[in-house]
């Protein structure tokens, strides 16, 4: 067993109460491998926004545990050597049952989500209790949800999203004891996460998806004053990365995300957490694309996975910075 602090890392309460009071919201950036490392660790310390790095379960049989641990630990003492040590918290994506807590939690993560919003909610609270009372012992956080995302969570594909009922908030988070609670109000995983039809036109012929369920989160609010709140599925899924990957060779159609005003109202509000993986994939994916579309005899690596690299560390700047609040956080 290692613990999150023998690798620098630290959980995510004191962030959420700062989010909180502040009125902003923590970037949640996913990674699977170095460069989608180096550019989260290298554009927080930059814009000095605190980061929570994310694993999924299937991001972890990708890189194996035992790499993702010495990376973690590696985030913290590259950003050191940046200039800055920004805090970084370790957490694991949709977590699926107690065992893979339990094992992230050993293998040094600060932070977990156990996903059970897909069982009945008495077996949501009695799976996410058993994992609340493991972490609490090693003060690691616990992120539970209630509500079904539309698209494909965890494994699970929903057609319709099945929103968190206000009314059922209270009695999830004190039989519980979760530290955060993810909520779903209408953002969903993945690069389509409205149908064209869904949407209206702008005077630009831009399509506008329909807007988050504000009024589900200011219930929320209300039954659970001042509870760290956590949306999923935040990928505004930019149309320029989309027109790049399209244009050499992509197939990407109806391609929508959440607008980014809308997040940037939902970080003023108790959201302390925003996800953002697939907007990530999008930078890559077009950096790649432009490389192998534009220079086809260039075979070394380094050549676009540096150029995606740059990309998506560019994205993340733009994220802490205009989207979620969270720079210049940290002194
Ligand atoms: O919500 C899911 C995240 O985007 C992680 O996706 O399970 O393909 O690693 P993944
Ligand atoms: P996106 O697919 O919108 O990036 O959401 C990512 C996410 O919620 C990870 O848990
Ligand atoms: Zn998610």
């Amino acid at each position: 067993m290692v613990h999150y602090t023998e690798l620098g890392l630290v959980n995510s309460r004191e962030l959420f109460k700062q989010a909180m009071a502040g009125g902003y919201a923590i970037p949640a950036f996913n990674f699977n491998n170095m460069e989608q490392l180096q550019a989260i660790v290298s554009a927080c310390v930059e814009t000095k926004s605190p980061v929570i790095l994310q694993v999924s379960s299937g991001a972890r049989k990708y890189a194996n545990q035992t790499l993702l641990r010495y990376m973690a630990q590696g985030a913290v003492e590259y950003s050191k050597e940046l200039g800055l040590s920004i805090p970084i918290v370790l957490h694991l994506d949709h977590g699926d049952t107690f065992e893979l807590c339990k094992s992230c939690i050993e293998m040094g993560f600060s932070s977990v989500m156990i996903d059970g919003s897909h069982h009945p909610y008495e077996k949501n609270v009695k799976l996410t209790r058993q994992v609340v009372e493991y972490a609490h012992k090693y003060d690691v956080t616990v992120e539970g949800e209630l509500g079904v995302l539309a698209g494909i969570e965890d494994e699970v594909s929903a057609e319709h999203h099945t929103y968190t009922r206000p009314e059922e908030v209270e009695d999830f988070v004190s039989k519980t004891g979760v530290d955060s609670l993810a909520i779903s109000i209408g953002t969903s995983h993945g690069a389509n996460k409205f149908k064209p039809e869904q949407c209206t036109r702008n005077a630009d012929g831009i399509l506008i998806p329909p807007p988050l369920r504000f009024d589900i989160l200011d219930e929320i609010m209300n039954r659970i004053p001042g509870f760290p709140i956590v949306l999923h599925g935040s990928s505004s899924v930019p149309q320029d990365l989309v027109a790049i990957i399209n244009k050499y060779g992509g197939k990407l159609k109806d391609a929508i995300g959440i607008p980014e005003e809308e997040l940037r109202k939902a970080a003023a509000s108790a959201v302390c957490k925003i996800n953002i993986d697939s907007d990530g994939r999008l930078a890559m994916t077009a950096a790649v694309r432009e490389v192998f579309a534009l220079q086809p005899a260039e075979f070394d690596p380094r050549k676009y996975l540096g150029p995606a690299r740059d990309s998506l560390k560019k994205l993340y700047i733009h994220k802490t910075i205009n989207v979620l609040g969270s720079a210049n956080r940290v002194q």
